[in-house]
């Protein structure tokens, strides 16, 4: 056999890969072990609304099974161009916005479009799973950047001026943020925006829990000034409309120019979104925002009730999530390895999270629970996991 390319073979690296406790989970399940709660990936307990079931339903039934529009149907985008400029506060041609498999295609359109072979992409701990995987898929290098709980992972300006080098093409963004719950302040977003001016570099701005936000607001650095032009903004109705498995997604680009060229490289890859995703999507548009509202307030509520669960714990120190479906714990206080404790977690409780180290360095000695199970699931997990840490002794202590 021929040999592979190096740069299919480091897309991921040992470092990446964070999913062994939620595979081992999965495993118990399969072995018959009753009392696993999974508490590890963002993907909802429960499905999306049956309107839009209905929509792909019957475009399916019309028979609308051919190849879908790469650009994405024109009704789509409009309606996608009209939220996202109450979103994200700025003007969008809905000639500027590509329909993407899931956000995470947007994400990888993104990074082709900004980094040429060896250009380095900065991107911000703690990151979503997959960010440095991305990167190195389009060919980029991905350079991390700290953050401190203590500044409640907001950025400095400084920690990311100092990663700038000749080679640094872009920075990813990711306000409200996976796994912290943070919402990056106008400070933070006007700070990145400066170095973003002054380097000239892209900014991919992932903002696909932009409607998931509890305690601030939401605010798009695409609308600060001068970035409107070198901002990528990435979406997807996954979090906000309960879709992970459609993947439906799209990416909001600069002008025209750059669309037709994410439009090329779609055309090389999922040539286009089936039409019945489509129609899926433009209903759950066309619905308006009473619908994700709706699925905001259930995650709020369950945000509520595991942050005071899990308070009552003299162990756990919780990091308030303004945002999102996540509750980061500190044990950095009472835990060398956050891998071990959740390993030990499951096979002791049932209970799976994911080890902080999985998001990168920032968050080594803390675990992330997803708040995708049932609110007495969740209370139940919770209590589990506010006894095991209440007893947990690391060896030779
Ligand atoms: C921050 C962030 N961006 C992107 C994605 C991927 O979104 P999608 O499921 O639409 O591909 C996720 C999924 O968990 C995420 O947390």
């Amino acid at each position: 056999m021929p040999t592979l390319s190096p740069r299919i073979q480091t897309i991921v690296t040992g470092a990446d890969d964070g999913w062994g406790v939620q595979e081992r989970a999965r495993g118990m399940v399969a072995a018959g072990r009753g009392d696993v709660i999974m508490l590890t990936m963002g993907d909802h307990d429960f499905p999306t609304a049956r309107p839009i079931r209905d929509a792909c339903a019957a475009a399916l039934a019309e028979g609308k099974t051919g190849y879908g529009s790469i650009h994405g149907i024109a009704p789509l985008r409009e309606l996608i161009a009209e939220r996202g400029r109450a979103v994200h506060g700025i003007g969008i041609d809905p000639a500027t916005v590509v329909v993407s498999m899931g956000g995470q295609a947007a994400l990888f359109a993104a990074a082709c479009a900004a980094l040429g072979p060896g250009d380095e992409a900065i991107v911000i701990e703690p990151y979503y799973a997959t960010y440095a995987q991305t990167i190195r898929a389009a060919g980029g290098v991905p350079v991390t950047v700290r953050t401190s709980p203590d500044d409640g992972f907001q950025p400095r300006a400084e920690a990311l001026a100092a990663a700038i080098g000749p080679r640094t093409r872009m920075i990813l963004c990711n306000s409200p943020n996976n796994p912290s719950g943070t919402v990056y302040t106008r400070a933070t977003l006007e700070g990145i925006a400066a170095l973003c001016r002054e380097h000239d570099l892209w900014l991919v701005s992932d903002e696909v829990y932009h409607s998931q936000v509890y305690e601030a607001a939401h605010l798009s650095p695409a609308s600060l000034p001068g970035m409107r032009e070198r901002t990528l903004i990435v979406d997807s109705m996954s979090k906000s409309h309960a879709m992970t498995g459609w993947r439906a997604g799209w990416l909001i680009c600069p002008d025209g120019a750059v669309a037709e060229c994410v439009i090329d490289l779609f055309l090389t890859s999922a040539y286009g979104l089936a039409p019945f995703i489509q129609e899926a999507m433009r209903a759950g548009l066309a619905a308006g925002d009473g619908p994700e509202a709706g699925i905001a307030a259930r995650y709020r509520r369950r945000r509520d009730r595991a942050v005071s669960a899990l308070s009552r714990s003299p162990r756990l120190r919780i990091h308030p999530p303004e945002a999102a479906m996540y509750v980061l714990i500190d044990l950095r206080h009472m835990v060398r390895d956050a891998e071990r404790f959740a390993y030990a977690l499951l096979e002791e409780t049932g209970v799976a999270v994911m080890p902080g180290d999985s998001f990168g360095a920032s968050t080594a000695g803390h675990i992330r629970i997803s708040l995708t199970a049932s609110e007495d699931d969740l209370a139940e997990a919770c209590a589990r996991l506010a006894r095991f840490a209440d007893t947990w002794e690391e060896d030779g202590q």
